[in-house]
């Protein structure tokens, strides 16, 4: 009898430890962020299409020229590097953030603006949602080049921001 209790404990053992490590599908997981359920690696690198670690390389200036031009077309209306806009200032947000949640951030700020803690925050406090359009993951990886050339660079007067200028975006509400 006791030889049948332990293999009864051990089956069971097999199958919840089974259970738990099969792959978590897409529609899973987006249940489980939508109940607000985010596990330690979300909390601290964001939710969205980036979801294990990144190797990063060294930054390259040609990638960070190319997010530079990005950032004037699709951020500087929200953001300057140094100084408060519609959103953040983003000169030290690598050096806050890591490189994986800024790439989250930039390509999945509904979700971060709605079911991230910190994006809820930010949300609350800028009392606005991110918004952008028609960012591809290789224009993300060239604004996080950029923004991490940026980082230790010395604050700019206003008239030197990239993208000073540029008119913020009406207010939604
Ligand atoms: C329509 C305005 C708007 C545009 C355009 C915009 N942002 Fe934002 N951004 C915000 C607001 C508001 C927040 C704070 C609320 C939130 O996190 O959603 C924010 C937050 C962020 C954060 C998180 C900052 C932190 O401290 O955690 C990053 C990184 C960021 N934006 C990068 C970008 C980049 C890069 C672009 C261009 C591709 C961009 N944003 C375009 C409004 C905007």
């Amino acid at each position: 009898m006791n030889r049948f209790y332990s293999l009864l404990a051990l089956l069971t053992l097999v199958a919840v430890v089974g259970c738990s490590s099969a792959p978590e599908t897409d529609a899973e997981r987006q249940a489980r962020w939508a109940a607000g359920n985010l596990n330690s690696w979300e909390t601290e690198h964001g939710i969205g299409p980036v979801t294990e670690d990144i190797q990063l390389a060294a930054v390259d200036p040609a990638k960070a020229a190319s997010g530079q031009d990005i950032f004037i077309k699709k951020c500087a209306t929200c953001h300057y590097l140094d100084h408060k806009k519609t959103g953040p200032m983003l000169r030290d947000v690598t050096k806050r953030r890591s490189s994986e949640y800024v790439l989250n951030q930039i390509l999945n700020p509904e979700q971060m603006g709605k079911l991230h803690p910190d994006g809820r925050k930010l949300v609350a406090q800028y009392a606005q949602f991110m918004t952008i359009q028609g960012i591809t993951r290789e224009n993300a990886d060239d604004l996080l080049h950029f923004l991490r050339s940026e980082a230790d660079k010395p604050a700019l007067p206003a008239e030197q921001q990239p993208g000073f200028g540029t008119p913020p975006p009406p207010p939604t509400n």
